[in-house]
């Protein structure tokens, strides 16, 4: 038994619905059969764009997408996506499996998913091989309103109006594809580009957010924050866990693992925890004040890709491992609301720790899908401060939404049931409705053959209440949310 004392009369800080935010790179199937299929497809569509795939994601409310990459976007020139399909210039997509972009999904689509699914814009901009030319131009383009060179080009290509930009990042992974370059040299870099991102909506300026450091490369913080931190509204951090803990050699499969790599997994998925704490105590020197973000815009599971497909394609199962690995970092996420304003998960479809797959116009969910839809009620609520004395596999994170509290919990231990009592310190409990997902294999998993084989349940045993307190017995390998009035 562990008990979690929940000070429900001391707030934290409201959880920013933007760490449910989701990463759609120009990668494998992710953006190109898997969101975008083009107005002539079979697959039906509005727009080009998969009606299957944005119901599902219109379900899960995601507030942000994160576009177009990743490596993708240092070697992306936005001109080539705009404009007349016919007229649109290939490239090679050199990171990944070397296959012809064709650029038919651009900044107008990007905005129609946006539309149509409901999200927020993040776009990454070009510092690799860009300009700054260029990156003043694509935010002129998409922003500007009245006439301008580039309003009156977006008007010429359909769109009078301009789009609200939330994010800009400046770069991405500046230290590793985006140019390798040292924490000195990009912070100059980013205090110049982002000179030249302009504000042409005074009432939403786009937070500007710098390239941060990979894992624990404490260093590239410290100095970007030192050079650089005046500029800057946030900087990333990414974070990927992997079975195999570093990243050389075979990672491990996403399917018929050894239990050995369902612990190192957990393992590398919990380093989020210690990374963030670091990277927050260097922001704290430059920004006592906590005003600005570490935005994690990268983060997530990643294993050897599925056997047979495109090596450069990242296609990977999704499991009840992945469904733990999702929870128990939100939850990480929330410890940290003063800090953590924006976060990623990559990727949105068919990429890494998808929350949707598909198959020419089949379409699955994958059980990290029905993690985000079961925190749904955690966006934007206030988080709440507990102590507890939980086993070392057992997390959980409350918060206080306009319907009651929300307590959401994982147990990644393989084995034994744990028995959970949250105990309020005024509310008076009246109800406890519980969902639970679960399974007793270590790769349970959804497929096209399959699909629903992992998903959410209504908790019919294992939960009680009093008047003060909650108890929750959660099986091994399950994730479980309740709602209490
Ligand atoms: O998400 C896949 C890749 O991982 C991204 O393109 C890159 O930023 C990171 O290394």
């Amino acid at each position: 038994m562990g008990t979690v004392y929940i000070d429900d009369h001391r707030p934290l800080d409201r959880i920013n619905k933007d760490i449910y935010g989701q990463f759609s790179e120009h990668l494998g199937r992710c953006i190109y059969g898997g969101l975008w299929v083009g107005p002539d497809s079979d697959i039906p569509n509005t727009n080009g764009l998969r009606n299957d795939v944005v119901t599902a994601l219109k379900d899960i409310q995601v507030p942000v997408l994160r576009w177009p990459g990743g490596c993708f976007a240092d070697e992306y020139h936005w001109q080539d996506g705009i404009g007349p399909n016919s007229q649109r210039k290939t490239m090679v997509n050199n990171n990944w499996g070397g296959v012809t972009e064709n650029n038919h999904f651009g900044t107008h689509e990007y905005f129609e998913l946006l539309q149509q699914i409901g999200a927020a814009a993040y776009i990454n901009g070009n510092v690799g091989s860009g300009t700054v030319q260029e990156m003043q131009e694509w935010v002129e383009y998409m922003t500007m309103n009245g006439t301008s060179p580039m309003a009156d080009l977006r008007a010429k290509n359909g769109h009078p109006d301009p789009w609200p930009v939330k994010y800009f990042g400046v770069g991405n992974e500046s230290w590793g594809c985006g140019g390798n370059m040292r924490p000195e040299y990009y912070a100059d870099l980013y205090r110049r580009y982002q000179t030249f991102v302009r504000n042409y909506d005074p009432a939403h300026p786009p937070t500007k957010i710098a390239c941060g450091p990979s894992n624990d490369d404490y260093h590239w913080t410290d100095e970007v924050m030192k050079i650089a931190g005046h500029y800057l509204d946030g900087i990333s951090l990414h974070h990927y866990a992997l079975p195999s803990i570093t990243w050389s050699g075979k990672k491990g499969a996403a399917l018929s693992f050894p239990e050995q790599e369902w612990v190192s997994l957990m393992q590398s998925a919990n380093e989020m925890e210690e990374l963030i704490t670091r990277h927050s105590a260097i922001m704290d020197k430059y920004d006592p004040d906590k005003k600005k973000s570490l935005v994690v815009d990268e983060w997530g599971s990643w294993y050897d890709v599925e056997p047979g497909t495109n090596p450069g394609f990242l296609y990977q199962q999704n499991t009840i491992r992945d469904a733990c690995v999702a929870a128990l970092t939100l939850h990480i996420f929330q410890h940290h609301v003063d800090r953590v304003h924006l976060a990623n998960i990559a990727q949105m479809v068919n990429v890494l720790q998808a929350m949707i797959l598909t198959d020419g116009a089949k379409m699955i969910k994958t059980p990290t899908y029905y993690v985000f839809k079961m925190f749904l009620d955690h966006q934007d609520a206030t988080a709440l401060n507990t102590q507890d004395d939980l086993p070392d596999t057992v997390t959980t994170s409350v918060s206080k939404t306009d319907k009651g509290y929300l307590l959401s919990l994982v147990n990644y231990g393989l084995t034994v049931a744990e028995e959970v009592r949250y105990a309020f310190q005024t509310h008076t409990v009246t109800a406890a409705q519980g969902e639970i997902l679960h399974s007793s294999t270590m790769d349970a998993h959804n497929d096209f053959e399959a699909p629903d084989v992992v998903q959410p349940e209504a908790m019919t045993a294992g939960l009680t209440h009093d008047a003060h307190q909650v108890t929750v017995t959660i099986p091994p390998m399950s994730v479980v949310t309740v709602h209490v009035q």
